[in-house]
């Protein structure tokens, strides 16, 4: 025991200094109480960039951080635990390279490829797609993003999540395919899929969505557009993490719902009636990694003038991965 009351001081330091704590709501409860600002990606980066405070302490995975610091250069963008998002590290920029050279070997121009990356990605695979005159997309904003991309009459390269390119290539009515798996013809296809996933979010089965639809008849399904399309396609719903909230806060009490999405978040749902589509815990590692300690810690190293884990980005990079970012930000 340090004997140091971490709520109490965190409190203390948020009062003395010119900072904003943010967190993701995958967050641990106590850490996600300490926050000034939480939402979905999409919403975290957005009030990150209209805050005035010139200190942001980002309790959530690496990218989060290092799109704040890419969207509001002028910030100090400290992370408690700069854990990485393990969908993020299934692309570099090697495999993106290669991704596009799937497509030209196919027979599709390289100034015919629309690049889109997910927002979990890190900021050099962000600057790839800037370069090519790509965006950036969230869970939140994909549809309207992909329909901006498809006007340009281009084949959309999605990176690096097969199932949220997938879904939302379904619920648009386009073709897509994924590379490495199957015949994935780029000529053929509207959008073409990197081969990356969450792992968390392929714990949901069309079985967990078949166990509760059978256990509790007239249950909702609530999903993550990370999950599989065959379980996105068995829900009642799919969402960012905002939009899941606002779907289960809307729905009346005694109405039950099973929710595919990360434990923190659905456990911080209403209590009554709602329930984690799984057996098994999905909790997200590298979310969890960021404790009270960690939190306080560095908020400390601010007051004693030592700031620690700042998030950096190499200004070659910040530049191109800006625009891609900028690119989703004008979209509305
Ligand atoms: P949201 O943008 O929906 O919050 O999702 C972030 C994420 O990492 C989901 O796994
Ligand atoms: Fe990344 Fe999945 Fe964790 Fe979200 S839940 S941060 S996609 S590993």
């Amino acid at each position: 025991m340090t004997g140091i009351d971490y709520k109490a001081e965190i409190q203390r330091l948020k009062k003395k200094l010119k900072v904003t704590v943010a967190a993701h709501y995958y967050q641990r409860d106590e850490v996600f109480e300490a926050a000034d600002i939480t939402g979905d990606s999409l919403e975290l980066a957005r009030k990150c960039k209209a805050d005035s405070n010139p200190w942001v302490v980002f309790c959530g995975v690496g990218f989060m951080g290092q799109s704040v610091k890419i969207i509001a250069p002028q910030k100090r963008v400290l992370m408690p635990k700069i854990a990485c998002c393990a969908m993020a590290r299934m692309i570099d920029i090697s495999y993106f390279d290669d991704s596009v050279k799937y497509m030209t070997d196919r027979g599709v121009a390289k100034e015919d490829i629309l690049p889109i990356t997910y927002i979990n990605s890190d900021a050099s695979v962000k600057a790839k797609v800037g370069e090519m005159g790509g965006m950036v997309c969230t869970s939140s904003n994909a549809f309207k993003i992909i329909e901006k991309g498809l006007a340009s009459g281009k084949k959309i390269l999605f990176v690096p999540d097969r199932c949220l390119g997938q879904n939302f290539a379904i619920q648009m009515g386009l073709k897509s395919c994924v590379i490495g798996e199957g015949e994935c013809d780029p000529k053929e296809a509207d959008i073409i899929c990197f081969n990356g996933f969450c792992s968390v979010h392929q714990l949901f089965t069309v079985e967990d969505v078949e166990f509760y639809r059978k256990r509790y008849p007239g249950i909702k399904i609530a999903v993550h557009p990370e999950c599989d399309p065959k379980v996105v396609l068995a829900a009642d719903f799919s969402g960012s993490t905002s939009q899941l909230i606002r779907y289960v806060d809307s729905l009346a009490p005694e109405q039950k719902v099973a929710v595919g999405t990360e434990y923190n978040l659905v456990n911080r749902m209403r209590k009554k009636n709602t329930y984690v589509l799984s057996s098994t815990k999905p909790e997200c590692p590298t979310m969890n990694e960021t404790t009270l300690e960690d939190l306080y810690k560095t908020l400390k190293s601010i007051e004693d003038d030592a700031p620690i884990n700042e998030v950096t980005v190499d200004p070659h990079i910040a530049k191109y991965a800006n625009l891609a970012l900028e690119r989703m930000l004008a979209v509305e």
